[in-house]
């Protein structure tokens, strides 16, 4: 699969703990942000005390080259949101370009990170099915608007090696959404995927949380040891 087949558009640290419903104790233990891309979570995390680390093929790009890619995609994304406004919910944001506006100031707070972060070792460059990190590493491991978002350029296969994989280096992995960019249907690999973790030991459950902007996805997957 083509990096280019999937938008740099990242998301901050508040639309994090929507999306994922995370609270404060959920924040303690060391998190893996897994596709990070743009998003500010590391950054915010970070200057907040938190320890978080976060992985992307992306991160194997400069700052500057990471800022051409996403204003390279930006007018198309907008176009997108409004020839099919009708599939989101616009009460966080009131237009596309208000969305748009909010995802350059998260784009600002990643590039001030990145460069540090990634001497740091923060901005791991890595990609899924396979990370290289130790079994059991993270508390937990988040994953935005990747896995099921682009259910056409990757398989089932995939997603049930990339869950099994997060769920390996995590002891608890959040995904969220779970509709097919844009189509707005659920995932087609969801409940394979759920099938095959269940066969594997883990317990999964699908749980609602406090954040709908594509209409119908306000639901995350939560996968654990049981
Ligand atoms: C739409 S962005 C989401 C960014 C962030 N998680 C958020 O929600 O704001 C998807 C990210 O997944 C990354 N990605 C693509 N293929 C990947 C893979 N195989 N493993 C990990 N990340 C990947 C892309 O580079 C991109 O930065």
């Amino acid at each position: 699969m083509k990096l280019e087949a999937v938008v740099p558009w990242g998301r901050s640290l508040a639309e994090y703990r929507a999306m994922f419903d995370l609270r404060d104790a959920d924040l303690h233990g060391e998190i893996l942000d897994c596709g990070g891309g743009p998003a500010s979570f590391t950054a915010e995390h970070t200057a907040q005390g938190g320890r978080v680390l976060a992985c992307d093929p992306l991160y194997q790009f400069s700052a500057a080259e990471i800022t051409r890619r996403v204003e390279a995609t930006y007018e198309t994304i907008l176009d997108g949101l409004r020839q099919h406004g009708d599939r989101f919910v616009w009460n966080q944001w009131a237009t596309p370009e208000a969305l748009g506006q909010a995802r350059l100031a998260t784009l600002d707070l990643f590039l001030a990170d990145f460069p540090v972060g990634k001497a740091a070792g923060r901005y791991v460059v890595a990609s899924l099915p396979r990370l290289p990190f130790a079994a059991g590493q993270f508390e937990l491991a988040l994953c935005s608007h990747l896995l099921f978002t682009y259910s056409e350029p990757f398989s089932t296969a995939f997603h049930q090696a990339a869950l099994r994989e997060l769920a390996r280096i995590a002891r608890e992995v959040r995904v969220f959404p779970l509709l097919e960019n844009f189509s707005g249907c659920r995932s087609p690999h969801l409940e394979p995927v759920m099938v095959n973790l269940r066969t594997q030991g883990y317990a999964v459950q699908i749980c609602p949380v406090p954040y709908e902007f594509q209409r119908g996805g306000n639901q995350m997957l939560r996968v654990y040891r049981a």
